[in-house]
């Protein structure tokens, strides 16, 4: 049944979440890819579950995220309450693909940061360079793609599979919804080519702050040089992008929030469609020099979860209880928990 909050400055909404029948069919459905993938000798996990998504870390640092001093009242709350604040942050970079591979490969981009605001809230920020929105209006249909593209990858590139995923994806979706989702897919991976990381806007899925719902992003910082100076057909191009960069000095981002308008320009419950609202700064992201390799083997072993420091709306929900089973079926290889990701941030 659908909650509706009414109001203004970005209330008005309604969430319709997933039934609890669905939510662990998703749950039970990652636990399964995540197996398929470790088990297969295509992959690259020698055997071990990793993460069930964005498996490759690109760069994996402490950073700063500055809040800024001037921020619109609705969004003034949590993380954001406090004007100048200086949080000491993990920050996560990542391919999204399940399996490790090229940066030349076609995929999407992952930034995720982890923080303890001043009440000690454990927050978590994940955005993708998607566009501003996903290739599934909801949960159900990003894990009806994920199967297919975990299948894929399992069998390796000599199966069927491979070149048969439009098929698979019309035949499992529909004609029409597959092809709108190959179509997103075709535009925000293939055929955008990413530079560095650092030139990409993220967005994150929708979630509550407060009694408003807000989409965050980040977007780069007026000072990013555009193109790169790494080997653009290295295996590893967006990593080095990134070491050249820190090189030189600090690379940041601006980091943004919108607010819920209506649910024609900024809907809650499909996240296919970007919201067209104006995104307000809220603060910048910095990172200052180039990690250490211990630093960034922890920062690989963190847990980040979008419920972490929000309430879920929309396919945030499903996210909450998915991003949990992916960490739990992981544990093997070594996740970190909360007090431990407290303590690490404290110590940097
Ligand atoms: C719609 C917008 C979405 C965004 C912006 C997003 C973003 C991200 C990012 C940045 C990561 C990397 C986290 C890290 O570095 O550890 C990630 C991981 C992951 N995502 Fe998503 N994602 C989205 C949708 C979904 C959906 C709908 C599902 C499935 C229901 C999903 C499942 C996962 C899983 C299982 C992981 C790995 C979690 C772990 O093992 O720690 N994502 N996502």
């Amino acid at each position: 049944m659908g909650f509706t909050h009414s109001g203004s400055d970005g209330t008005g909404w309604t969430d319709s979440p997933d039934d609890e029948a669905t939510l662990a069919q998703l749950v039970a459905a990652i636990g399964a890819q995540q197996a398929r993938l470790a088990n297969s000798s295509h992959t690259g996990l020698n055997g071990q579950v990793d993460r069930a998504q964005h498996q490759k870390q690109v760069l994996g640092a402490f950073a700063t995220l500055r809040i800024a001093n001037e921020i619109p009242e609705s969004a003034r709350l949590g993380p954001f309450a406090r004007s100048n604040a200086s949080y000491r942050v993990s920050c996560r970079i990542s391919n999204g693909q399940p399996c490790p591979q090229a940066d030349t490969a076609s995929d999407v981009r992952g930034i995720a940061i982890k923080f303890f605001t001043d009440q000690d809230v454990e927050t978590d920020l994940l955005m993708t360079n998607e566009g501003g929105r996903s290739h599934a209006r909801n949960a159900v249909q990003f894990m009806a793609v994920a199967d297919i593209i975990v299948a894929s990858l399992a069998e390796g590139p000599k199966s069927g599979l491979t070149t048969g995923l439009r098929e698979l994806i019309t035949e499992k979706l529909g004609l029409i919804e597959g092809l709108r989702v190959l179509k997103i897919l075709l535009e925000e991976t293939k055929l955008h080519y990413v530079d560095s990381v650092t030139t990409e806007h993220y967005w994150g899925s929708v979630v509550q702050l407060g009694q408003a719902a807000i989409k965050y992003s980040l977007h780069p910082h007026e000072t990013t040089e555009p193109g790169t100076d790494a080997d653009r057909h290295a295996d590893d191009y967006l990593r080095a992008d990134l070491l050249n960069r820190l090189k030189d000095g600090p690379v940041k981002w601006r980091l943004g929030v919108q607010l819920f308008v209506d649910e024609n320009s900024t809907p809650i419950n499909d996240a296919s469609i970007e919201w067209k609202a104006d995104v307000v700064t809220v603060g910048e992201l910095e990172i200052a020099s180039a990690p250490s390799g211990e630093d960034e083997a922890r920062i690989n072993q963190l847990a980040f979860n979008p419920a972490n420091g929000f309430s879920p709306l929309g396919i945030t929900h499903a996210r909450k209880d998915v991003y949990a089973a992916s960490a739990a079926n992981r544990k093997d290889r070594g996740v970190l928990t909360s007090e431990e990701a407290r303590a690490l941030l404290k110590s940097r």
